[in-house]
């Protein structure tokens, strides 16, 4: 069986992807960038595609190179778009909800058969601002929220075939998040809003998405774990 990442050359997708080499799990890697691909390569010696996830035919062509075998599938692209929102225009909250939400629906789309035969598990990627608001994230809060809600309806449409689940992390040290983490104050003001008094690491949320994928959580279905050191439901004593 053949588990496909796409943003496999991001922090969560090359954690995952590590994580799944190591328990001998098949790996395909996509993603956009083919130097970087190639280096993961070289690392894990997995197959890979070059895909943009923002072109459709490229989707199709990840999930038909990731071959009949499939049964994984995570999308951890994802991007970060803030902004107040009197500086939000319908570009934005566009360019955020293609991303993140309509190419991850155009990836389960692309996937469904295959994942369906195979009694497959399919991880997509929330955010913390769904369920809690944070002031400038109209625009990728809107984007996530959708995948959430996708998450819930593809679950609904596949079951009992194969398995949908989303993975809502607070800020993780990930390129996506540098903006925010590069300067280290800033950085430990944010990690001190976090009851667990750190910022989150990509394996913080690869351990939870290489456990969906498994066998072993095949009884979880249709829902939204938060990976987010308490940020969304534990008062913080800092
Ligand atoms: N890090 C956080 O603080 C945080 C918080 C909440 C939610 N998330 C979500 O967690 C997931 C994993 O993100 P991460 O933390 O691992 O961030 P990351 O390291 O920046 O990874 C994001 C990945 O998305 C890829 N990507 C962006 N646009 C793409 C496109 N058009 N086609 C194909 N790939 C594209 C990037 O490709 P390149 O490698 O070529 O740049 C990168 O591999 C994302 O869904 C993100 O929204 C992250």
């Amino acid at each position: 069986m053949t588990t496909l990442i796409f943003g496999a050359t991001g922090g969560v997708g090359a954690a995952l992807a590590r994580r799944l080499v190591d328990r001998d799990v098949v790996v395909h890697l996509a993603g956009r960038d083919a130097a970087k691909l190639a280096a993961l390569h070289d690392e894990l010696g997995s197959p890979t595609s070059v895909c943009d996830v923002l072109d459709d035919e490229q989707i199709a062509a990840a999930v038909e190179a990731a071959g009949p075998d499939l049964s994984g599938l995570a999308f951890c692209v994802g991007s970060i778009d803030l902004a107040p929102l009197r500086r939000v225009d319908r570009d934005l909250v566009r360019k955020s909800v293609e991303l993140n939400a309509v190419s991850a629906a155009m990836a389960l789309k692309a996937a469904e058969s295959a994942l369906k035969k195979n009694s497959g598990s399919a991880v997509l990627f929330s955010s913390v601002a769904v369920a809690q608001g944070f002031a400038q994230h109209a625009a990728i809060s809107a984007a996530k929220g959708a995948v959430e809600g996708l998450v819930r309806a593809v679950a609904a449409e596949w079951a009992p075939k194969a398995r949908v689940n989303a993975i809502a992390p607070s800020l993780m040290k990930t390129g996506i998040a540098e903006p925010m983490t590069a300067n280290e104050a800033v950085a430990d003001g944010i990690a001190k809003m976090h009851p667990m008094a750190r910022l989150g690491e990509a394996n913080d949320a690869a351990a939870l998405a290489d456990f969906l994928l498994s066998e072993d959580a095949g009884w979880i279905c249709g829902e939204v774990f938060a990976v987010d050191g308490g940020r969304g439901r534990v008062r913080s004593r800092g």
